[in-house]
């Protein structure tokens, strides 16, 4: 029987190019959702809401990024935002960043690093 690591998120297959994996977490104290995503190989991690509005990116559809593959892209008013940043591109909210999460891929496992962050379940 395996013992899970209390800060793995997932296996890494989980998360494929362009694929995202949603996960709860405790982010500085308070119950959040957030998003595991794979862009040009690595993994990155965010807090699943917008910076518009407190939306979820994949509120209204289940695509996190756009149909090009080159950014995420919120579902409601369609901001596109740099996949390895989380800057917004898009005229609204030009400039404003996702709250990015520490995350590290070893051993097949993708795993939290965040020291204001906690796996929740
Ligand atoms: S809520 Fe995301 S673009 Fe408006």
């Amino acid at each position: 029987m395996s013992v899970k690591h209390p800060f793995a998120i997932c296996p890494a297959q989980q998360v494929p190019e362009l694929g995202k994996f949603p996960f709860e977490l405790l982010y500085r104290g308070s119950p959040r959702a957030a998003v595991l995503v794979r862009f040009q190989g690595e993994v990155y991690a965010y807090l699943n809401q917008c910076v518009h509005m407190p939306r979820a990116l994949d509120c209204e559809n289940s695509n996190i990024f756009d149909e090009t593959g080159r950014y995420l892209q919120c579902s409601m008013h369609s901001i596109c935002y740099d996949p390895i940043s989380g800057e917004s591109l898009s005229e609204i909210c030009l400039g404003k960043k996702l709250t990015a999460l520490k995350v590290k891929e070893q051993d097949d496992w993708i795993y939290l690093v965040d020291k204001r962050a906690a796996i929740t379940g």
